[in-house]
């Protein structure tokens, strides 16, 4: 049985969004059953939010915040109200460089995923690749992973493996990394759309 009904998700990032293009070119090119029905950005400038006016997506950029690693709770509230208007049953972190706390994550429960570049249980936090090149492993990858109010720690949906290669500098792993994320993060989305990954039940 077919259905015609889109997941509508809510793509949040912080930088230059290579994940949220792999994932709206994707949904493009293959018809999948999704629609974006807002990208966020915790920093106006973001190029994230460019390339989504540029494809006429609805966009919200947080004001400015005076932390680093999380919003204050009302900026962190007022984000997760401009996410419910848009009507999103999904959150999708792809690159965003903030801690989710209570506003979001009592909003949302189980329906914000993270993409993390490592195999997480290893390498939580701040540029994966190098910890990873820095241990020695042969091997690293990339995470798809329910958000809790913990660190990269939430359950784990999928995950994606990649070589480390004798030479490989911090840069060459990451692109190598971002290569598997830009396929592991659509097809994930995909299986959630097509409800083979069951969302949290609305609050
Ligand atoms: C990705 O490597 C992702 O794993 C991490 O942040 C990076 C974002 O890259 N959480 P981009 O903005 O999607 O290019």
């Amino acid at each position: 049985m077919t259905s015609s009904k889109s997941l509508k998700i809510a793509v949040l990032g912080s930088g230059r969004g290579s994940n949220f293009i792999a994932l709206y070119e994707n949904i493009v090119a293959n018809s999948l059953p999704v629609e974006v029905c807002l990208v966020a950005s915790d920093f106006a400038d973001a190029k994230i939010l460019e390339i989504a006016a540029e494809y006429g997506l609805l966009t919200f950029a947080c004001p400015p915040s005076r932390f680093k690693t999380k919003l204050e709770p009302e900026i962190e509230t007022a984000l997760a109200e401009a996410i419910q208007s848009a009507g999103a049953e999904l959150v999708i972190l792809a690159g965003f460089m903030r801690v989710v706390k209570a506003p979001l994550l009592n909003a949302f429960p189980q329906r914000i995923i993270n993409i993390h570049p490592s195999l997480l249980p290893d390498f939580k936090g701040l540029e994966a690749w190098k910890q990873a090149l820095d241990a020695g492993v042969k091997e690293t990858g990339c995470t798809v992973h329910w958000v809790d109010s913990s660190l990269d720690g939430g359950a784990i949906i999928s995950q994606s493996k990649v070589p480390v290669l004798s030479g490989d500098s911090p840069t060459s792993l990451h692109l190598r990394i971002q290569k598997a994320e830009h396929q592991l993060l659509p097809s994930v989305v995909n299986e959630i759309a097509l409800g083979k990954i069951p969302l949290g039940l609305e609050n």
